[in-house]
Order: C-alpha cells, then sequence, then structure tokens
C-alpha cells in the first residue's frame, strides 16, 4: 500500500548552543514535525529541557512540534506545552496513573495526542483508548538517549501495530500515525518503514557528528531517507 510517510528529525542531538539556528535549518531542509525530547531524571535516567524550550524555539519553524513526554507524573505538563506552542503531545502509559483522562486533556489543550510504548510495553494498552489517541509512537530503543542501536523486536511489534490501525482506519476512516523512535538510520528505514511506520523519528542520523563539517548535512540525510522511502514503495524493503 501506498503510505505518505513523514520524517520527525530529534533535536537531541542537535547543538542546543544554537537550538533556533538548528531547527530552522532543518525545517527548511524538509522535516515535517520536529521531534522534541523531554526528559525528568526519574521516568528515565537523563535530563533534557521543558515548555520554556519549546516555546523559545516556537518562532523557528512553521512544522508542527512533536512533543515526547519522558516524564512522571505528566498531567501537569500538558498545558505548559499547549501554551508553549506543542502541536502534538506523547506520553508513555506507565507514567499516567488515567489513561484515558491524560489523552483527553492533550485534545482538551488543543493538541494531537500520542500514546508511546516502550519496547517491552505490550500494545494492548491501546485497545480502549484508540478512540482518543492521534498518533502511536513505537520506541525501537529503551528511552532516555540518542544514539542507540535499534532493538530488532521492534519490527514484529510494528506489524502488529500497523493490523491494528489499519482494521481501525478501515472501520472508522480515521488515520492514527504511527511513529517509531531510535537508532532509525538510512541503512534500516526501508525495513522500518516496510513492517508498517509511517513516522520517523531520527536523531543522531540528522544532527549526529558524523555530519558536523559539512554545511548541507540535513539536506543530505533527509534526501537519503527520502530516497529509501522512494525505492521501498517501487520495490519493498
Ligand atoms: C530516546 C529519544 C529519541 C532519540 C532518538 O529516548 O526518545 O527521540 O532522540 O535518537 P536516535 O535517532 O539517535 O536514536
Ligand atoms: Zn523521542
Amino acid at each position: 500500500m501506498q503510505r505518505s510517510y513523514l520524517l520527525a528529525p530529534s533535536i537531541l542531538s542537535a547543538d542546543f548552543a544554537r537550538l533556533g539556528d538548528e531547527v530552522q535549518k532543518v525545517s527548511a531542509a524538509g522535516a515535517d514535525w520536529i521531534h522534541f525530547d523531554v526528559m525528568d531524571n526519574h521516568y528515565v535516567p537523563n535530563l533534557t529541557v521543558g515548555p520554556l524550550v519549546c516555546q523559545a524555539i516556537r518562532p523557528y519553524t512553521e512544522r508542527p512540534i512533536d512533543v515526547h513526554l519522558m516524564v512522571k507524573p505528566v498531567d501537569a505538563l500538558i498545558p505548559e506545552f499547549a501554551k508553549a506552542g506543542a502541536d502534538i503531545i506523547s506520553f508513555h502509559p506507565e507514567a499516567s496513573e488515567h489513561i484515558d483522562r491524560t489523552l483527553s486533556l492533550i485534545r482538551d489543550c488543543g493538541c494531537q495526542a500520542g500514546l508511546v510504548f516502550n519496547p517491552a510495553t505490550p500494545l494492548v494498552w491501546l485497545e480502549h483508548v484508540l478512540d482518543k489517541v492521534d498518533l502511536v509512537l513505537l520506541m525501537s530503543v529503551n528511552p532516555g538517549f540518542g544514539g542507540q542501536k535499534f532493538i530488532p523486536s521492534t519490527l514484529p511489534k510494528l506489524r502488529q501495530a500497523r493490523a491494528l490501525l489499519d482494521r481501525y482506519e478501515a472501520e472508522t476512516g480515521r488515520h492514527i500515525w504511527l511513529e517509531v523512535d531510535g537508532g532509525v538510520k538510512v541503512d534500516n528505514i526501508a525495513a522500518v518503514a516496510e513492517a508498517g511506520a509511517d513516522v520517523f523519528v531520527a536523531g543522531s542520523a540528522v544532527f549526529g557528528a558524523a555530519n558536523a563539517h559539512d554545511p548541507n548535512r540535513y539536506d543530505s540525510v533527509i534526501a537519503q531517507f527520502r530516497a529509501e522511502l522512494a525505492r521501498i514503495d517501487r520495490e519493498g524493503a
């Protein structure tokens, strides 16, 4: 089936000293969404940025800001990120006492709502809340750090999620995005797409040190990702 694919570079691997410029450049290079990783040194063993930084980058892009909350508890931060200009807000079900309530809160704040699954978290958490979900995010690494290796057991799980979301779309006519996050590179994006993903987060592959001296680095990585996606649409993974 022909899908539309979206690329969501994660600014976790960007140069934080010049974040506005990084966001502007990666948007001009063709990023579809800006993936914004929020870590609290409690739900995950790392600490990143909050709503103030989301608000600070907002003027530098017209792309949707895709906020990935790796925090516990989650609810208090949701209105803050909505005010700071987030478009999509996702959270891990383990981090919320009341998943249905948190999903509603995100939509009530005017954002799209996403549910995130760690590699070992089963998809059953989706069963009773699909109507309140706009995005399913499957982690293909354990959350907390950029630059980790893709965990292969994500591929069968992606196929399972794709089948579930296709059934839902056939019944309701509503598309739910299926996003993958962690270890996505030019050499595995085709396999990830073939398994069913339609939104691809990439941090180190886009902003990583290997590209640091290439002035057109974002254009060239994004072009390589798109070429791979076009290739599997033509000939399979
Ligand atoms: C990990 C984050 C990811 C991370 C991906 O917890 O959620 O978004 O930035 O980075 P790469 O693409 O380097 O694995
Ligand atoms: Zn993320």
